[in-house]
């Protein structure tokens, strides 16, 4: 699953070439090292722009990560530039900060990062506020398809009532500051509550916790066992006995246990709380991960096609939630639950009606169980991941998937650790005001941007 174009045009003369013939030259992404877990924050200095006591907040707590945090810079390469508009109410606001922004791009270093903090225009009945704030938007949008060398931009929006100094508006800066954001490009995480705590530890903020990974055996869901593992957590990893041997190899690699169950089946819900109340007393996270694609064009849909997927990728997590959640008992802290979306759910895909019906399904499925979950303390939210470099998409046509992986801001295909460090941050304490939501974790794919 390796991407061979990736590897040439990042190696001396075939990149000047690709340069020369104006082809795509992806670059190599800013990842977390989980061996080197103790990196610093950003490759250089950040930039904290925007007036008003929001940029002043923000600024002095970035110093407790130990940031190098500027007000301005001249002359001086750059980890990041954050621009705060959260106090803006009028358009003309905008001109000085955006054009110090711009002025400073160049200095930002490969795999450097842009976050923009402002508010939803939703939030205000004043129509220049509300230009202002949607404007911003199409602002960041924009701003994020201009963004060389592997780096982002990405926005965090504070709800009314929630200031830049809540869990889960500092959770969000930080994670779209970190190398975990490799592969978020042009997206905004709405920081809707107070609800949640900043961790004592940035680098296990899962600790004492227990999660439940469906599809655990293999792809995206391994490589979230992974990082939810080295986050902290205790995992139990779901898949088909069919995988039991795959599933066994990924579960004794972080110390959790595996559990060989079909989530389609009634008993399988029973079985993990089981397993959780045995091993752990508890369960606080649940990843619902595991889905299959059945392709057809809707002409040709047989309904067994359509059936199997409805059942695993959507059916099954609608059932097992209700069991879960039915178990107070084991979720004291409320009970986390992220399910697995898709650009297809978003954009549509042609051939996939089934597909992205289950996929949208878990987008409306979330953002229904939201405000329940969230009366325990939990949350539900989605992650939409684009093209990843898996199994599932290694079995495409070439030429499709040499497509497939190039239309995204960032020209390449994400990895599933991407999507994995996605998920973790939402599973974590400092994301507990993120609710109902749906992080697409694409490159900023083209599909429904
Ligand atoms: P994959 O096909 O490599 O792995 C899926 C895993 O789920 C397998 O281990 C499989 O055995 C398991 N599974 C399937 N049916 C099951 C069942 N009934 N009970 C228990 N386990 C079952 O898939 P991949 O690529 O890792 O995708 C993971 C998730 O991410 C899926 O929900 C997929 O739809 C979603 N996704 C993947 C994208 C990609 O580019 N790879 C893009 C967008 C979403």
């Amino acid at each position: 699953m390796s991407d061979r174009y990736l590897d040439l045009v990042n190696s001396g003369f075939a990149g000047k070439l690709a340069t020369q013939f104006g082809l795509p030259r992806p670059a190599r992404l800013r990842r977390t090292d989980p061996a080197r877990i103790d990196d610093p924050l950003l490759p250089g200095p950040v930039v904290v722009l925007g007036t008003g006591s929001d940029a002043d907040s923000l600024a002095t707590a970035l110093l407790d990560w130990d940031l190098d945090v500027r007000r301005s810079v001249a002359n001086t390469k750059v980890g990041a530039i954050i621009l705060v508009l959260s106090e803006a109410t009028d358009p003309a606001d905008l001109s000085g900060p955006v054009t110090q922004t711009g002025s400073l791009l160049r200095a930002l270093r490969p795999g450097g990062r842009v976050v923009v903090v402002s508010r939803p225009a939703a939030g205000t009945e004043d129509p220049a506020t509300a230009a202002l704030r949607q404007g911003t938007d199409g602002f960041l949008r924009s701003a994020a398809k201009e963004m060389r060398a592997g780096a982002t931009a990405n926005g965090v929006s504070l709800t009314d009532g929630v200031g830049v100094l809540a869990p889960s508006a500092l959770g969000a800066v930080r994670f779209l500051l970190s190398a975990r954001s490799a592969f978020v490009a042009g997206q905004w995480l709405r920081a809707d509550g107070t609800q949640g705590a900043v961790p004592a530890d940035w680098t296990r903020p899962l600790s004492g916790q227990v999660a439940v990974v469906t599809g655990a055996a293999r792809g995206i869901g391994a490589e979230i066992v992974r990082v939810l593992h080295r986050e902290g957590a205790a995992v139990v990893g779901v898949d088909v006995p069919a995988a039991g041997e795959a599933l066994a190899q990924v579960m004794n690699n972080v110390g959790g246990s595996a559990l060989q169950a079909d989530i389609t089946a009634d008993t399988t819900a029973e079985r993990i709380m089981d397993l959780c109340r045995q091993r752990h007393g508890r369960l606080d996270i649940v990843v619902h991960n595991a889905g299959i694609t059945r392709d057809k064009l809707l002409a040709n849909m047989k309904p067994e096609q359509w059936d199997a997927v409805v059942e695993v990728n959507l059916r099954a997590q609608l059932q097992m939630n209700e069991a879960f959640l039915a178990a107070e008992d084991l979720a004291p802290d409320g009970l986390r639950l992220i399910s697995l979306a898709s650009t297809s759910g978003i954009g549509g895909n042609r051939g996939q009606t089934n597909y992205a019906f289950t996929k949208a399904g878990v987008i409306g499925m979330s953002s229904a169980l939201a405000p329940r979950v969230a009366r325990s303390g939990g949350t539900a939210n989605a992650v939409a991941p684009g093209f990843i470099e898996t199994e599932m998409t290694a079995r495409m046509p070439a030429a499709t998937r040499q497509v497939a992986r190039r239309i995204n801001s960032l020209q390449q295909g994400g990895k599933p650790v991407d999507v994995a460090e996605a998920i973790s941050f939402l599973a974590s304490p400092q994301s507990a005001g993120i609710n109902g939501q749906v992080l697409r974790v694409c490159g900023q794919h083209w599909v429904g941007q």
